[in-house]
């Protein structure tokens, strides 16, 4: 993704105010899908913070076919954790929603539909991972 893409311009924006904003995703992501915290449970806040790196990387990618092979490889490991697709969206919400209330006044229109856009493309391609594929 471009270093102008609405996407990473937010997460610039946020990073520059400086704190770790991982623990308000996943205090976001558990209190909207509980069932996913007994999941994480024995994940230390290295593991998480790896896998939200990664989860930042794939919402950042632009090369398609690297997205076809990252969303295959995480949703069939994940499915072995007990990860179910749906889980996969309320995860990005929780991102986009932590970003918007950390840019407070500095969150765009421009933001908010890049991100909805995103979060329905890749909440589809994970959705399609799954045996029985759900609406998003
Ligand atoms: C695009 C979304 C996601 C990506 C890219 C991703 C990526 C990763 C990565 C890279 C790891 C390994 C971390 C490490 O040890 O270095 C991991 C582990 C894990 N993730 Fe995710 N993750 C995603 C979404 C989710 C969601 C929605 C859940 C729901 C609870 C979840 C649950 C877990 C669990 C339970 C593990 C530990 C698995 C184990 O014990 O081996 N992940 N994830």
């Amino acid at each position: 993704m471009t270093t102008s893409s609405p996407l990473y311009e937010s997460l610039e924006r946020a990073a520059e105010q400086g704190g770790d904003l991982y623990p308000q995703v996943y205090a976001r992501f558990f209190a909207a899908c509980p069932s996913a915290e007994p999941l994480m449970w024995h994940m230390d806040p290295l593991m998480r913070a790896r896998m939200m790196d990664e989860v930042i990387n794939l919402l950042l990618l632009e090369d398609t076919e690297g997205e076809i092979t990252l969303v295959e490889f995480e949703a069939h490991s994940h499915q072995g954790s007990g990860v179910s697709a749906e889980m996969f969206k309320v995860l990005f919400e929780a991102i986009r929603d932590t970003l918007r209330v950390c840019l407070g006044a500095d969150w765009t229109g421009g933001y908010e539909a890049a991100w909805q856009a995103r979060i329905d493309q890749l909440a589809c391609a994970f959705n399609g991972q799954y045996p029985e594929p759900k609406v998003a």
